[in-house]
């Protein structure tokens, strides 16, 4: 497939141990290479399982139309600038309504050391600061209190419970939504 190597402009974003920065088309072996993960697919609402490097490839070539649109921010979380672990995104965006979903996930191997609210403090002060949204909210499947971990830890606040909102692999998940308004950061 004919992408462009520079797919779309987004702000860089620094943290203690991160750079978020855009995906850029050689990225795709490295997302499929952490993505291809049941463990990450089962607690992700959209994200196929197997996930080949092609399948990376056709997700960044839709990048640049979400960009332009307005409607997506989304970063690819690397160590410092050198490898990739992971994804973050303020999906959804919603300028009538000023606020977007944030969601994530990084390869198996770096969970546990703080990543994911190292990097979604970031986007979510990205979101209420320069995007200045009223609002950024987040779902995660009841079956995965981890990532409500991370919600809590950056200061969202538990909403309540959508109960069989997304149907995953055939069965209908319960998902739990944290939000952050302007004026909690
Ligand atoms: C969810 C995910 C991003 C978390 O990443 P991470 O970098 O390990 O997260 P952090 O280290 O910042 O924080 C994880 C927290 O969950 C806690 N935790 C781990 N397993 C847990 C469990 N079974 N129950 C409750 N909390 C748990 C950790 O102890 C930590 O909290 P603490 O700092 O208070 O000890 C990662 O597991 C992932 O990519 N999962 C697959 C995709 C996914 O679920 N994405 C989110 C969809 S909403």
């Amino acid at each position: 497939m004919e992408i462009p190597s520079i797919l779309y402009t987004l702000s860089t974003l620094e943290t203690t141990r991160l750079t978020l920065r855009a995906f850029d088309t050689a990225d795709a072996s490295a997302i499929s290479a952490l993505a291809n993960d049941r463990d990450i697919a089962q607690n992700l609402a959209t994200l196929p399982h197997p996930y080949l490097p092609e399948m990376a490839m056709e997700w960044l070539a839709t990048l640049p139309d979400l960009h332009s649109g307005k409607t997506h921010r989304i970063w690819a979380i690397t160590l410092k600038g050198t490898q990739l672990i992971g994804a973050i995104g303020l999906h959804d965006v919603s300028h009538e309504h000023s606020n977007a979903e944030l969601g994530y996930w990084l390869g198996k191997e770096y969970w546990g050391k703080g990543f994911a609210t190292e990097a979604a403090r970031a986007v979510v002060e990205y979101g209420l600061g320069e995007m200045s949204l009223e609002r950024v909210y987040a779902k995660h499947f009841a079956r995965n209190p981890q990532s409500g971990r991370v919600l809590a830890k950056i200061g969202m606040q538990h909403e309540g419970v959508l109960r069989r909102h997304f149907c995953k692999w055939g069965e209908f998940q319960d998902c739990v939504i944290y939000g952050i308004v302007q004026g909690e950061l």
